[in-house]
């Protein structure tokens, strides 16, 4: 199985960016979190953090031309504005599951909807960086439930 990780705006700045809500941990090591997993559930990933809009839209279009089984995206701010965003994911019709580090229900409303989550498989949000790996092992799952049914 072949996936990609996309991390939204600002996610680069993990571990000294509002500490208090995101928590210490930096983007690398949630990466190599989520590598360490993937090599236990036998699927290759490739991640890419972008703050341009245009970068995570050609990601999502070169995934959709490359067949890859599904994607887990942090769209961090991008998913409470971006219709493009939400277009490109449509556009290639690859599965997903959303995820984020804070629960967005618990902050300021205009980060209480975004518009991945009503096409996404599921959303996993307020786990800190537990929601990328319970969100890689709920893709993972999904997908294989969804080839045995159709095999
Ligand atoms: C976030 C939540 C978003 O509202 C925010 O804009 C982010 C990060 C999260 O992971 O909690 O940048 O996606």
């Amino acid at each position: 199985m072949k996936l990609l990780v996309l991390h939204g705006p600002n996610l680069n700045l993990l571990g000294t960016r509002e500490r208090a809500v995101y928590g210490n941990f930096t983007l690398a090591e949630i990466d190599t979190g989520l590598k360490k997993i993937a090599e236990e559930l036998s699927c290759t990933i490739t991640s890419l953090q972008s703050n341009s809009e245009s970068q995570l839209i050609d990601a999502i279009h070169r995934a959709g031309a490359e067949k890859i089984d599904g994607i887990l995206i942090n769209p961090a701010a991008l998913g409470h504005t971006s219709i493009a965003l939400r277009d490109a994911i449509l556009g290639v019709a690859l599965p997903f599951v959303e995820v984020h580090l804070s629960n967005i229900y618990a902050r300021e409303e205009f980060r209480h909807k975004t518009y991945l989550s009503d096409i996404a498989i599921g959303v996993i949000t307020g786990f800190g960086a537990n929601s990328y790996y319970l969100g890689l092992m709920a893709l993972v799952k999904a997908l294989a439930e969804r080839k045995d049914a159709t095999t």
